[in-house]
């Protein structure tokens, strides 16, 4: 994989997250391209990544085995536009724009483009990602886009693009619900008389933990809450307000209002 041409279309924040880890994992500059419209931008992509830039988009999607296309939704159509005919007959492309079906970009790309479509997640920013991803190509395709995704976290499979919606509820718009669960606790924390400092480390600190909990042990999320939670202790106390305030009910209904959205945004 460490051969292949990974080229992108959009060298924003989250192109930037994916060249980082793929320079970090060992990918070489010299086999990354970036097209990019801002000068200053390409700039400090070449100068912090030693990758090559352009901002000429089929000039990088001539060179691609793999060609990212990572720019705003909004911009896609463009930004694709004429591209076609510059890929490599195996060239694997693959979307990380929220909700653009597979069926637009074959519409856009034509019908002989393999294409694998991607939802990934803000963490990826730290190398921390949930990407999931759906394709009806051929594995090579898949296994090119996990080599890219998983050079910044963790990435799946969904069997279905219909399930896509679900993805962004959970992973895709999810680290918003914990960076507010975050938020409360620390204005809290500083109410309860600690400082704006000292309790924005405890927050993030007890995210970080519990996240890594959840992703490292055997037990459950479920089992993970009664361990913590002894009968009659503080924990319990603060679980049976949040309880009868209804926070199940609203972080419920919040995940499938996501879903239900991303479903009209996706017409
Ligand atoms: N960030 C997230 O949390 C997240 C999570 C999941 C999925 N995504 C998806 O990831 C994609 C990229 O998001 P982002 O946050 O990285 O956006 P971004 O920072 O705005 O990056 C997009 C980049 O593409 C450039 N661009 C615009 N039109 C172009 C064109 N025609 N050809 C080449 N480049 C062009 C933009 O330049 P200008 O600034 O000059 O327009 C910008 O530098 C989006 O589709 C989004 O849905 C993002």
């Amino acid at each position: 994989m460490q051969e292949l041409t990974i080229s992108f279309i959009g060298g924003g924040n989250m192109a930037e997250a994916l060249i980082a880890g793929l320079r970090r994992s060992g990918h070489d500059g010299t086999r990354i391209w970036v097209s990019e419209p801002q000068q200053a931008r390409r700039d400090y992509l070449h100068t912090t990544y030693a990758v090559q830039v352009s901002p000429d988009n089929g000039e990088v999607a001539k060179q691609a085995d793999v060609l990212v296309l990572a720019v705003k939704p909004q911009q896609m159509k463009a930004a694709v536009n004429g591209i076609s005919n510059c890929l490599k007959a195996d060239a694997s492309v693959v979307s990380i724009a929220a909700g653009i079906s597979s069926s637009s970009l074959h519409e856009w790309l034509g019908d002989r483009v393999s294409i694998v479509r991607v939802m990934p997640n803000t963490p990826a920013l730290v190398g921390a990602g949930m990407s999931v991803l759906f394709s009806d190509a051929d594995e090579m395709h898949k296994q090119r886009a996990e080599y890219v995704l998983q050079a910044c976290g963790v990435s799946v499979r969904v069997e279905r693009e219909s399930q896509m919606h679900a993805v962004t509820a959970l992973s895709g718009s999810g680290p918003a619900y914990f960076f507010l669960l975050a938020e409360i606790m620390k204005a809290t924390g500083v109410k309860l008389g600690l400082s704006e400092e000292l309790a924005s480390q405890l927050a993030a600190q007890t995210a970080l933990g519990a996240g890594k909990m959840l992703a490292e042990s055997d037990r459950t999320a479920e089992q993970l809450r009664h361990q913590v939670t002894s009968p009659g202790g503080t924990t319990q106390a603060a679980l049976d307000e949040m309880y009868e305030m209804g926070l199940p009910a609203a972080v419920r209904k919040g995940v499938l209002a996501a879903s239900k959205r991303s479903e009209e945004l996706a017409g």
